[in-house]
């Protein structure tokens, strides 16, 4: 039998994005109903959620090896056949049916974080740029951020199902990988060297500021109570 070694395949910026991820959106998920004292949760997870999706699509150009686009993203053609042919080995990184549920998660978070920035009608829940922008915005966004909600929960919950079946099939847990970075693959493949963590450093404050400029240059929300209606 081939000898088998363990290779560092996810970084640590990549593995720390997951899990915030993962915990942002849990965390947008079960504040959304709070009281607006509580609003206030709900939209820190949703802006977190917002410059860990812009940081992850830098980093999918500036990252290490296994994180990049060009490492995972295929054509769908390739996607569809890893998932009809199913085959015995699997790639090191993400496989190319993976690859398109990371975009469209990437995608569907930050729809539903934009989309909340102009939601609101609540007294005292409100994204920044609610009262900015026309009514038929406004009714758009609050009808956009349920129905992709409920998109959003589909395709975790494919990504989810996804990894069990893995498990279950194949025998093969993708979870601790994400957790320590370490895959086992053939002796000579290459693993990563650098988890170029200044790099992502970096572009998470720009992400930040990004995400801060976008929040704080909406204009002041109006304060008399008559203008609700
Ligand atoms: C990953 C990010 C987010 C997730 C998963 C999320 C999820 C949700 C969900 C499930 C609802 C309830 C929808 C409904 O049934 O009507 C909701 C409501 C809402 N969200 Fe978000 N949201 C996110 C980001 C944001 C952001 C960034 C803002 C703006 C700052 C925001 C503002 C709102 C507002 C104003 C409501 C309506 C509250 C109400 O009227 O009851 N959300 N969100
Ligand atoms: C507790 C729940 C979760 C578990 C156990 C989990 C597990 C995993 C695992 C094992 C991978 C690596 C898959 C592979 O080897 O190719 C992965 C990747 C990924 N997951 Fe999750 N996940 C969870 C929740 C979520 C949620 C809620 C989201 C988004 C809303 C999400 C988004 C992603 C993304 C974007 C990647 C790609 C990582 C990257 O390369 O940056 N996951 N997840």
């Amino acid at each position: 039998m081939e000898k088998q070694n363990k290779i560092l395949v996810w970084d640590l910026p990549t593995r720390l994005f997951h899990w915030s991820l993962a915990t942002c959106f849990f965390g947008a998920w079960i504040t959304h109903e709070m009281e607006a004292s509580g609003f206030w949760l709900h939209t820190i997870f949703g802006y977190s959620a917002l410059a860990l999706v812009l940081w992850r699509i830098a980093w999918g150009f500036l990252g290490s090896r296994y994180a990049r686009f060009s490492n995972f993203l295929t054509t769908p053609r390739a996607a569809l056949d890893y998932l009809r042919s199913a085959p015995e080995v699997e790639p090191l990184g993400h496989n190319p049916a993976g690859g398109w549920a990371i975009v469209a998660m990437l995608g569907l978070v930050a729809a539903q974080a934009i989309s909340g920035l102009f939601n609101g009608g609540e007294i005292l829940m409100e994204g920044p740029w609610y009262q900015a922008v026309p009514k038929w915005i406004q009714e758009l966004a609050h009808e956009f951020h349920e129905v992709n909600f409920n998109l959003l929960l589909g395709i975790v919950g494919l990504h989810l199902g996804a990894i069990a079946l893995h498990w279950v099939k194949r025998r093969h847990n993708l979870v601790p990988a994400m957790l320590h970075g370490y895959r086992t693959g053939k002796s000579g493949t290459e693993g990563i060297d650098s988890h170029k963590a200044w790099i992502a450093a970096a572009l998470l404050a720009l992400a930040v500021v990004a995400v801060w400029f976008i929040v704080s240059s909406a204009p002041p929300a109006s304060t008399d109570p008559l203008d609700m209606f």
